[in-house]
């Protein structure tokens, strides 16, 4: 099968001794139809010589920067510029604190910043290289940014330790990058809306009732919907997130304003993801003027927000709808509940008490509840991946 028939896939290779295993991973992208270029650092030439590459590529190999002074040509951005997807195997602890820091300083490292295609980093180190913060922050800082980072192997590694830092197996590098091409823009032509963080009820001019969501979990969803193809307004409360690029983004501060921006785009979309924590009530008389300290008591009525979600499921037509369900006890049947009551596809269920659940964290713990009753409950996992998870069982849907 040749799936990746008429795709440009620049390899960088870097200095590991896993570079080795890339010889491979050329030869099955090449197989599979890509037409594969390959840049490698000089640390890289030492494990593996560049006219292995070229044999198996058919292209020329790229080393240096500064070629003949007679024979000027912009090699980095026509590198960059080639690629459909930029995969590099294996990624050093070097080269990742370089990317990360946008140092250029080789042909490689000067490509990368220069090409604006998806790329997919495989780390491959010694265990304690990979877990040193340095390292771990480089690739989280990557993360933020987009690229697919693949989870090194545990095994044997070549400084004769085991543990985590061996670089996947071509295979499965291979299946990454065949995944990467068939999802990609699989949402092309559908309308996304995704609500994120906490609504901020007044109190006065200078008070309000608010709640402990970051917004992470919509914001995650919203880039991802975006990296899929999806048109994607992001509708976000209370949040310290710097705006996703390419999207639609609309603060709003209240339950009241939220409803309303959201019922405004509501006819006109395809999917409505609620990851919004809404408050359930505000205060009743908002106080013009802030409220001075005179008495020892002081009382505040409370009224009941409208439910943006429960309205959407009743005006439903042919949107899909998603909603949160963070509880702290009695998961899964008020999440069930809430999935009938809202009128809902499914519903992101988590007990927010479970450690590296719910808000303020990078991470998540969730269960997806159908509307057939299928559950499927998910590990520990970074919001990015849950946000993956959530986008697959849309895509699902979308399919039926
Ligand atoms: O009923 P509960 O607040 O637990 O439901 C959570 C789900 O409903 C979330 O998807 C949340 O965004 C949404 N919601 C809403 N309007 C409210 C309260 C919650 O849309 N007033």
């Amino acid at each position: 099968m040749k799936n990746l028939e008429g795709k440009n896939i620049l390899i960088g290779v870097t200095g590991g001794i896993a570079a080795y295993k890339v010889v491979e991973v050329a030869s099955r992208l090449k197989k599979l139809g890509a037409n594969v270029k390959v840049v490698m650092t000089r640390a890289a030439t030492e494990f593996v010589s560049p006219r292995t590459f070229q044999e198996i590529t058919k292209n020329a190999v790229y080393v240096e920067m500064f070629g003949d002074a007679a024979n000027f040509n912009v090699a980095h951005i026509s590198l960059a510029n080639f690629a459909d997807l930029v995969l590099i195997a294996p990624a050093t602890a070097n080269f990742l604190a370089k990317a990360a820091n946008g140092i250029a300083d080789d042909l490689l490292t000067t490509t990368i910043l220069a090409a604006t295609a998806p790329k997919i980093f495989a780390p491959s180190m010694n265990t304690n290289m990979l877990e040193n913060p340095a390292t771990q922050e480089n690739l989280k800082i990557l993360q933020e940014r987009g690229i697919k980072i693949l989870d090194a192997a545990e095994g044997e590694l070549a400084c004769g330790i085991s543990g985590k830092g061996r670089l996947p197996e071509p295979e499965k590098i291979c299946e990454e990058i065949v995944k990467f091409f068939e999802t990609e823009k699989i949402l092309s032509g559908k309308k996304i809306l995704v609500t994120a963080g906490g609504t901020l009820e007044p109190i006065d001019p200078v008070r309000y009732i608010g709640n402990r969501s970051s917004g992470k979990m919509g914001f995650e969803i919203a880039k991802s919907a975006k990296n899929l193809g999806a048109e994607v307004i992001l509708i976000a409360g209370n949040v310290q997130l710097a705006p996703p690029k390419n999207l639609k983004f609309v603060k709003v501060e209240s339950a009241e304003e939220m409803r309303e921006k959201v019922l405004a785009e509501y006819d006109s979309v395809d999917a409505v993801i609620m990851s919004a924590a809404v408050a359930d009530y505000r205060v009743k008389n908002i106080s013009p003027q802030k409220i001075k300290k005179s008495e020892e008591n002081l009382t505040l009525e409370l009224v009941k927000n409208p439910d943006i979600l429960k309205e959407l499921g009743s005006l439903k037509k042919n949107q899909i709808l998603i909603g949160f369900a963070a509880e702290t006890e009695n998961l899964l049947e008020y999440a069930r509940k809430k999935l009938d009551e809202k009128n809902l596809d499914f519903i992101v269920a988590n007990n927010v008490t479970v450690e590296g659940a719910g808000f303020g964290v990078d991470t998540n713990v969730a269960s997806i509840i159908k509307r057939n009753g299928e559950v499927k409950n998910f590990p520990l996992m970074s919001k990015s991946d849950l946000a993956e998870k959530i986008l697959s069982e849309l895509i699902k849907i979308f399919g039926e």
